[in-house]
C-alpha cells in the first residue's frame, strides 16, 4: 500500500466490512434455519468462506501486502455478483412463497 492515508483508508474499510458482515450473516443463516430453508448448510459454507477471507485480508494487511486493495475490490465484486445477486435471491423466493418475507 502506498502511504499512511491508503493504510488507514484500507483498516477502517476491513474494520466495518468484517463487523457488518458477521452480524449480517449471522441474522441471516438464523433466519435459513429457522424456516428449514433447503440449501441452508451450503449457504452456511459459503458465509464461512466469505468470513476466512476477511481473516486472509486482515493477515494481509498486516503483512502489508501490496495487491491488497486489488484482491479485496475484486472478492467483493464477485461476492456481490455470485452470492448476493445469484444464492441470496435464491432463498429469498424460498422465504416469499411460505410468506416469510
Ligand atoms: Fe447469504
Ligand atoms: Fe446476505
Amino acid at each position: 500500500m502506498q502511504d499512511k492515508e491508503d493504510r488507514l483508508a484500507m483498516a477502517r474499510i476491513l474494520a466495518r466490512l468484517e463487523k457488518y458482515s458477521k452480524a449480517h450473516l449471522e441474522v441471516e443463516e438464523k433466519c435459513l434455519n429457522e424456516n428449514g430453508y433447503p440449501h441452508y448448510e451450503t449457504h452456511k459454507q459459503a458465509h464461512q468462506f466469505f468470513l476466512s477471507k476477511l481473516e486472509q485480508f486482515r493477515k494481509d494487511f498486516e503483512a502489508d501486502k501490496f495487491t491488497l486493495h486489488f484482491e479485496v475490490a475484486i472478492f467483493l465484486k464477485n461476492w456481490v455478483v455470485n452470492h448476493i445477486m445469484n444464492d441470496d435471491k435464491e432463498y429469498k423466493a424460498f422465504l416469499n412463497e411460505k410468506g416469510v418475507m
